[in-house]
């Protein structure tokens, strides 16, 4: 994160919600820090924000990363590379769903969510 940190120009906004350090198993916490790690690369590489929120939630037995940008967005809609389809399998390997989508008025939205 201190990476991206540096490379983003500025800080990311990060919030927990719920027992993320206690309920989060060390199998899938090495994926969510991955797909963490790929969303702020995307965000540096394409999203020219200049604003970005992490949330990371457990509830109800799943494990939830929101990663929000105010950046430019896909336009007319993403055309997934490699680090779109690696977070998409991460979840889909883990029983969970992961989309991408465009905020509004502006900026990307990743959505990665697993059960734990
Ligand atoms: N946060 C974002 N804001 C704007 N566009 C994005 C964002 N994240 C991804 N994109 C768009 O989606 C495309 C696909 O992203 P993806 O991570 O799959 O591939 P990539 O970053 O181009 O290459 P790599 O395979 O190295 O990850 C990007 O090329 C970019 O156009
Ligand atoms: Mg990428």
């Amino acid at each position: 994160m201190e990476k991206h940190t540096s490379e983003l120009g500025f800080s990311p906004r990060v919030a927990y919600d719920g027992p993320v350090d206690a309920s989060v198993p060390d199998a899938v916490s090495g994926h969510l820090l991955q797909v963490l790690g790929e969303g702020l690369s995307n965000i540096v590489r394409h999203a020219h924000a200049s604003a970005a929120e992490v949330v990371v939630t457990v509830e109800g037995g799943r494990l939830s990363l929101l990663l929000a940008d105010d950046g430019v967005g896909f336009g007319s809609g993403p055309s997934a590379g490699q680090g779109i389809r690696n977070m998409m399998k991460r979840a889909s390997d883990l029983g969970g769903s992961c989309e991408v989508s465009q905020r509004s008025p502006s900026g990307t939205l990743l959505e990665w969510r697993v059960p734990i």
